[in-house]
């Protein structure tokens, strides 16, 4: 795959064109599609670039992986992934993960935008809470979650919208759908594990989300072991497994048609850290592990969310 992050694949990746052919000999290739050039990819706000057109691996195998050092930010780009990272400092309190104990908890924001692909803009929604169907999810599904919503210097931020638009571009989608106006959904997710303690990231389990495109990156972790991310076929036969540890370590996926669940956190230190950089009030939390999720969808297409 595609370099250090710690990734094991279970599906075999032909090395060359001999196993090639050998493996379309004995009918296991799946023939896709040649994909438009998408290669460097360079976002319209100047923030990244990006030498690995992945689009390949998303119309192939349903989902890709990235590692930091595949976005080559600009300076404009670092200083923005600052900003963007502060944005997890203010997040609110989730009730419907509460662990036992009160060092560990769940901490989110969450808005649907109008998204325009072909200008690569992006409107708040009007605000709606988050529902799943316990079918969906065991553990929180089946609640009416209302959440606070994303502000606007998390989705001004020039990085959050080439990323907005980068995801997008992955989704193996044809022309004719590019006219239309979809629904982006963002969740951002800070999980706090206290000193001494172990919390689940994924309480609910090997699941789907239902949503029809999915990108998710690391915006932050300190202080933190734990969290691998596994990605499993409908039939919950493993294919990948990733452990996020970079900004920006990314996963994408078409998430109706998989499924994944992600290993529980553990706080790296008994006490809490003694870094002189961190707050007060964190020293107490010890650990935490930031996320952005952001999704696409459109209502009442063969693109619709599962809910
Ligand atoms: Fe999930």
């Amino acid at each position: 795959m595609l370099n250090s992050l710690n990734i094991e694949q279970d599906m075999a990746q032909p090395s060359n064109s001999k196993q090639l052919e050998q493996l379309e000999q004995s009918g296991k290739v799946i023939q896709v599609k040649p994909s438009t050039p998408n290669l460097p990819f360079t976002s319209r706000r100047g923030t990244f670039s990006i030498a690995t057109d992945l689009r390949p691996q998303v119309e192939q195998h349903k989902y890709a992986i990235a590692t930091a050092e595949n976005f080559h930010l600009s300076n404009t780009g670092k200083i923005a992934l600052e900003q963007l990272q502060k944005c997890w400092d203010s997040l609110e309190y989730d009730p419907f993960y509460g662990e036992k104990h009160p060092s560990c908890q769940r901490r989110r924001r969450y808005t649907e935008f109008d998204f325009n692909p072909k200008a690569g803009t992006l409107k708040p929604r009007q605000r709606v809470p988050y529902i799943q169907s316990k079918e969906m999810n065991s553990y929180a599904g089946g609640k009416v979650r209302h959440f606070g919503a994303l502000q606007t210097d998390t989705y001004e931020n020039p990085l959050f919208q080439d990323l907005v638009e980068y995801n997008f571009s992955l989704f193996p989608l044809e022309e004719l759908w590019l006219d239309r106006s979809w629904i982006c959904q963002v969740h951002i997710m800070r999980i706090v594990v206290g000193a001494g303690q172990t919390t689940a990231i994924t309480p609910e389990g090997i699941h789907s989300d239902g949503y029809p495109f999915a990108g998710l990156h690391l915006l932050d972790r300190v202080d933190v072991v734990g969290g691998e991310t596994t990605i499993y076929q409908l039939d919950e036969t493993p294919l990948a497994k990733i452990t996020f540890t970079q900004p920006l370590d990314s996963l994408w996926l078409e998430d109706r048609h998989l499924k994944h669940s992600v290993t529980d956190i553990a706080c790296s230190h008994e006490k809490g850290s003694e870094k002189e950089s961190r707050k007060e009030s964190e020293k107490e939390e010890a650990g935490y592990r930031d996320l952005l999720a952001i999704s696409f969808s459109l209502p009442d297409s063969i693109y619709s969310k599962k809910i």
